[in-house]
């Protein structure tokens, strides 16, 4: 096995990227070491869940009203388990729990930051061996440090955020995140543990040929957004086509697909669902934060996604995020 070792660690590149900041206290590099360092534990059962005793249903509904699933509760003991623990992380909210959790010992309450995580996105897909991943939005609390947080820290809206990514389980394991500094990816090299930067300054390029939609929903969208897939449909070689459907059903690997190649990924609201599946806060929101820093644009159909004001934890959302031009060119329909 021939593994480049001449690259930087994620360590080393949040210290690196810190020694830039003026007055920077290394919190939030603390805090980026932690999820990579939970990532790693997802990761370790994730790949030997044909094996373990881990694939299926934990035989719960969570405040969703969604199945949860072993790796769901894993996952997410792990990652509020490893920030819990250290100095960087007040408080935590995440799909799977009901309300947020304010950690309330000394270190914790003199933390400055919040975060907010889908712990594993893309359930559906765990039993059948399609990659799935962890999606994180990190916020300064607004509340002063020294104080246990409250609601108010955790319902910002999604411009605020200081920092957001990914981790994807997928043919290898990758870490990407966005400061407004810049997106970088990192693989995992399982040789050694290590985070390597492996995509170093991401951005997303302005035009793609990939759109992704659950078509079954087809005839619950709006016109605007039945239209749109039929130009997509439409286009030939004249007009940059034609475009070509690709849809995992796991969007931390979809849109980081599109992210990488170019590209539009759509969960519009339905007939049933007029806000659509997907969740604000700590799915829709970080990647409109990463795909931003990376030169595309993410919106509900009416507003820019990070200009959102929260009023729940849970709010679900339409989202269209992707290429800037194909973004422009969707909200012509909109
Ligand atoms: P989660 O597993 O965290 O509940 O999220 C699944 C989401 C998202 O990853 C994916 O894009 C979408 O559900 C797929 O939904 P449909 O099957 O309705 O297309
Ligand atoms: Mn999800
Ligand atoms: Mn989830």
């Amino acid at each position: 096995m021939n593994i480049n070792r001449n690259v930087q660690t994620l360590d080393e590149f949040t210290i690196q990227e810190l020694r830039d900041v003026p007055n920077a206290t290394g919190e939030l590099s603390h805090l980026l070491r932690n999820i990579g360092l939970a990532a790693k534990r997802v990761n370790v059962e994730v790949n030997k869940a044909g094996l373990a005793d881990i694939l299926g249903d934990a035989g719960t509904i969570n405040v969703q009203g969604e199945e949860v699933k072993k790796l769901d509760l894993f996952a997410n003991n792990q990652f509020i388990k490893v920030l819990s623990h250290g100095i960087a992380c007040a408080g935590v909210a995440s799909e799977e729990l009901d309300d947020f959790v304010a950690f309330d010992d000394s270190k914790s309450v003199n933390s400055k930051y919040v975060c907010l995580f889908d712990p594993l996105d893309g359930s559906a897909n765990i039993d059948v061996n399609v990659s799935i991943g962890t999606i994180f939005g990190v916020y300064r609390r607004k509340t002063p440090v020294g104080t246990i947080v409250t609601e108010e820290d955790f319902l910002q809206a999604g411009n605020q955020q200081v920092a957001a990514g990914y981790v994807v389980y997928g043919s290898s394991t990758m870490l990407v995140y966005a400061t407004r500094r810049g997106v970088n990816g990192f693989t995992l090299d399982p040789s050694v543990g290590e985070w390597s930067l492996s995509h170093p300054d991401i951005k997303c390029p302005e035009a793609g040929k990939i759109y992704s939609v659950n078509h079954g929903n087809f005839f619950q969208y709006s016109g605007g957004v039945r239209d749109y897939i039929h130009a997509c449909q439409r286009k030939d070689k004249t007009n940059g086509g034609p475009y070509t459907q690709r849809y995992i059903g796991s969007m931390v690997s979809d849109v980081h697909r599109n992210l990488i190649k170019g590209g539009i990924f759509m969960y519009p609201g339905t007939t049933d669902k007029p806000n659509g599946k997907l969740r604000l806060l700590y799915e829709c929101n970080p990647f409109a934060f990463i795909m931003g820093v990376a030169g595309g644009k993410a919106t509900n159909g009416k507003e820019r996604i990070l200009d959102i004001q929260p009023t729940e934890l849970h709010q679900r959302t339409p989202m269209f995020i992707g290429s800037k031009l194909m973004m422009d060119e969707l909200e012509t329909y909109l």
